[in-house]
């Protein structure tokens, strides 16, 4: 017998700690569990409950997205576990159903979540992202032209410095943000080896920019930057002359391509140090995966954020949505699978029903998700993925969805 209901801390604590320790997120030591009660607490968790026991737990955690010019209200999947003994019994798919339908009820457009295999989150519609680029180089290889100043040290104490200059980023399009600041601070302690760098540039001396990294050889790497805040160019900049400047002791840093950069421009000769250090331990290279997946909640609401700088298209959109099937009967949402004729353009709108006469387009909730975010455009996801309509149709969309490849810049 299931019981689905929320995480209560009092009762779940113990329970949820060991899923966690079961697979391998946290170990026994109080700081880590520490981190997973600060997610916790500044989330929505639902726990499926057996045999007196919480045994799976989903979290999601409030956010914005930006959407071209816009932001929009978002909430993350941030943890998805099933302790070992109720493996494979649906329990993650229909918790995960239901954290979605209440984050859908509760307002947010647009869901998203960090997958561990592509497939699993397809079924409840989610539709898979762009690609992002890590990059592992020898700091001492970056070319940047740039002095750095000597910055601060951040520590986990300064988690709510470090959040603020987070969500004031350079923001891009698909650019995500995460709303409680407990979210830093326990990101920040569940980092091994964690530090950050950083410079109090603002006018009442707020901390401007930053990276946070960490790493298990702390004398010669391989580091991580898990994350960079900056406002400006010149603050990358000077963020990447830190880096080079730890070039000295450290052999390798892998980071996140940052928005709009490609970082390959910082490497003096990058073919010839991944050559060199081939098959090493800091071996130099670059990984191309895309790893995080969206879906659209509500369709009348992303379509009505949609400002678009192109010819008017309209049409009927057939969408299809997965999740239904895993959602409670007594769940009043249902997933956005139905009708729309949907007006996209300069003034975007999208009503539910059909209309004679425009064509029609046929999508899953996960394909048209990748279409409106930018993923990928009507052509392609009409040969990969399930969106099909008349050749026009797929014309008209790849001139009016012409826009920028979508990045969270925040992983989770
Ligand atoms: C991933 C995880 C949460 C799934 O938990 P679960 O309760 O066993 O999942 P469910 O029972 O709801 O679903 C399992 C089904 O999904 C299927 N599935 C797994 N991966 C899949 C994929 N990539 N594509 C399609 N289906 C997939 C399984 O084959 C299984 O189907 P079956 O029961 O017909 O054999 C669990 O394995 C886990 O906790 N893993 C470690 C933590 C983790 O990686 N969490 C996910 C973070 S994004």
């Amino acid at each position: 017998m299931v019981t689905y209901r929320q995480y209560q801390p009092e009762m779940d604590r113990d329970s949820a700690h060991r899923i966690w320790m079961e697979v391998g997120w946290i170990d026994d030591r109080e700081d880590k569990k520490e981190a997973m009660d600060l997610l916790l607490g500044a989330s929505r968790s639902l726990v499926a409950e057996v045999d007196a026991a919480a045994e799976c737990l989903a979290v999601s955690t409030e956010g914005t997205l930006n959407y071209l010019d816009e932001t929009l209200p978002f909430t993350g999947v941030t943890a998805v576990s099933t302790s070992r003994v109720v493996r494979k019994q649906g329990l993650a798919k229909e918790l995960t159903a239901r954290l979605v339908a209440e984050d859908a009820r509760a307002g947010a457009l647009v869901s998203g979540l960090g997958m561990f295999e592509q497939g699993f989150y397809n079924n409840l519609g989610f539709g898979t992202g762009s690609y992002e680029h890590w990059m592992a180089f020898d700091p001492a290889e970056l070319t940047v032209a740039f002095e750095a100043r000597v910055p601060k040290r951040l520590t986990v104490d300064d988690w709510e410095a470090v959040h603020a200059s987070r969500l004031a980023r350079l923001s891009v399009h698909g650019g995500l943000n995460f709303l409680p600041p407990e979210i830093t601070r326990s990101e920040m302690m569940h980092t091994k080896g964690g530090f950050g760098l950083g410079f109090f540039d603002g006018p009442e001396g707020e901390l401007t920019h930053h990276l946070w990294m960490g790493g298990s050889d702390t004398e010669h790497g391989p580091y991580s930057v898990w994350w960079m805040s900056y406002q400006t160019g010149d603050q990358l900049l000077e963020l990447m002359a830190l880096l080079r400047g730890l070039g000295d002791q450290v052999r390798l840093v892998w980071m996140r391509e940052p928005p709009n950069v490609q970082l390959q421009d910082f490497l003096k000769q990058p073919f010839r140090f991944r050559q060199l250090t081939e098959k090493s331990k800091f071996e130099n290279r670059m990984n191309a995966s895309a790893y995080w997946q969206m879906r659209i909640n509500d369709v009348l609401g992303c379509i009505s954020r949609t400002y678009l700088r192109c010819k008017t298209v309209r049409f009927n959109l057939q969408l299809t949505d997965p999740i239904e099937q895993y959602l409670d009967k007594g769940e009043p949402w249902r997933g956005v699978g139905g009708r729309y004729v949907v007006t996209l353009g300069p003034q975007s709108i999208a009503r539910t029903g059909s209309e004679y006469g425009i064509p029609v387009l046929k999508a899953s909730v996960n394909a048209f998700t990748r279409l409106w975010l930018g993923v990928q455009r009507a052509s392609g996801l009409a040969i990969t993925d399930y969106l099909s309509a008349p050749a026009d149709l797929i014309s008209q969309l790849d001139c009016c969805m012409c826009i920028p490849r979508p990045q969270p810049d925040w992983d989770y």
